[in-house]
């Protein structure tokens, strides 16, 4: 059977709510008001209500989003915020871009978020802590509980970088970024829920640091032209905000879909039962994962042929992420070397993304499945199984 399958195929998004979104974009357009304006702000009074959080700021991007969160919390040159090195660049690169120290910890190898004993261990290192930033990693929270707590013993925030796990639930049953101090979200495009373009947001329950993040993104302005912080131009465009609007209603139709799909991925491969291939653990206690991604592990000297062989067969696969951020060269200067971060750099060479996305049919996911069982039944008998 010859298949194409897509890591992600946004034009069949577009095709099921084309009038809709375009109609919402004539809208914008017609008024010309393209900056901010009603449909940011409706967008933040549903993403808060969403969330389960008081308030709701949009802005330019989630690596904006989490500028933001840094600045509203002070955070500058020589301060060391806590973050893990198995993440996406920018939760760092936006810590190091305000000339703050990120500290890097290890995940968990289960679920891929930082480890909170470790967290506890590197904080009492610090001198000069000022917040500690999970990731809620490929759509699943990190022990929100247990980071809580820590932030509350140190006496400082926890940032959420929730930017792969919105309407994600955690073990206590509380949304993505409304137990931190402020949540980070990203609307890129190939997020669950994703704009046409660049956009972010930020969430809070504390209306002084709603009012900071307000300020923030608009250059610190109190009113036009009278500036009462420093801040920069990170705002979320009318058009984005327009579009986001249609498509926050079909979330969580979308986010059940990927469910499902993951759902059929890991029966296909548990009934394989193959020695050597781990499959994403269902989140335990009244947790709910969202599937960004679908990421299977497989042993190291196998993942890239395995890629290989599916991108040969028309499926496309990615690796999230391929090199830990503590071992990134523009992070060199801070002085970590290979193992010091053992289930970070054993992931990276160790993880696959599948396809997931809601669109996806039965029997494209039977046939991702297939293929990577029959290439690992010839080629992974001998190999051991990955610990986690
Ligand atoms: C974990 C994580 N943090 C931050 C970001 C940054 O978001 P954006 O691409 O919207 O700037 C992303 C986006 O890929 C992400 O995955």
């Amino acid at each position: 059977m010859n298949m194409t399958v897509p890591l992600l195929d946004l034009k069949a998004q577009y095709a099921a709510i084309k009038d809709e979104v375009l109609e919402a974009i004539h809208r914008v357009v017609e008024r010309q008001g393209f900056v901010l304006g009603p449909e940011v702000d409706g967008l933040e009074r549903r993403l808060a209500e969403y969330c389960r959080t008081e308030f709701a700021v949009g802005c330019a991007s989630g690596s904006d989003a989490i500028l933001l969160a840094l600045l509203a919390h002070r955070v500058g040159p020589g301060d060391e915020v806590i973050c893990p090195s198995f993440t996406f660049y920018a939760t760092a690169g936006s810590i190091a871009l305000l000339g703050a120290v990120p500290v890097f910890v290890d995940i968990d190898p289960v679920t891929f978020t930082m480890q909170p004993g470790l967290v506890r261990e590197r904080a009492g290192e610090c001198t000069r802590l000022k917040a500690i930033m999970p990731v809620h990693l490929y759509g699943r929270c990190a022990d929100m509980a247990a980071f809580v707590d820590l932030g509350a013993q140190l006496g400082v925030p926890i940032i959420e970088d929730a930017a792969q796990a919105i309407g994600a639930l955690d073990a206590q049953g509380h949304r993505a970024g409304s137990r931190g101090s402020i949540g980070c979200f990203s609307f890129y495009p190939t997020k669950n829920l994703g704009g046409i373009g660049d956009g972010g947001m930020v969430t809070t329950n504390d209306p002084h640091l709603a009012e900071r993040l307000r300020k923030i993104r608009v250059h610190g302005e109190r009113t036009r032209y009278y500036h009462d912080l420093i801040g920069f131009n990170s705002h979320l465009d009318s058009i984005q905000a327009a579009v986001l609007n249609v498509k926050l209603r079909y979330l969580d139709g979308w986010s059940t879909k990927r469910r499902q799909n993951a759902a059929r991925y890991d029966g296909a491969f548990a009934a394989a039962g193959l020695p050597g291939l781990v499959t994403p653990q269902p989140p335990t206690g009244m947790a709910s994962h969202i599937y960004h991604q679908y990421v299977i592990r497989v042993p190291a000297e196998l993942r890239d042929a395995l890629r290989e062989h599916l991108r040969e067969n028309g499926i496309s696969t990615e690796v999230y992420y391929p090199v830990p951020l503590h071992l990134q060269e523009c992070f060199e200067y801070l002085g970590y070397s290979e193992g010091d971060l053992p289930e970070s750099e054993r992931a990276a060479a160790e993880v696959l993304a599948l396809p997931v996305y809601p669109e996806l049919t039965v029997e494209q996911l039977d046939f991702v499945a297939g293929a990577i069982l029959a290439w690992l039944r010839e080629h992974a008998t001998a190999q051991p199984a990955p610990a986690s």
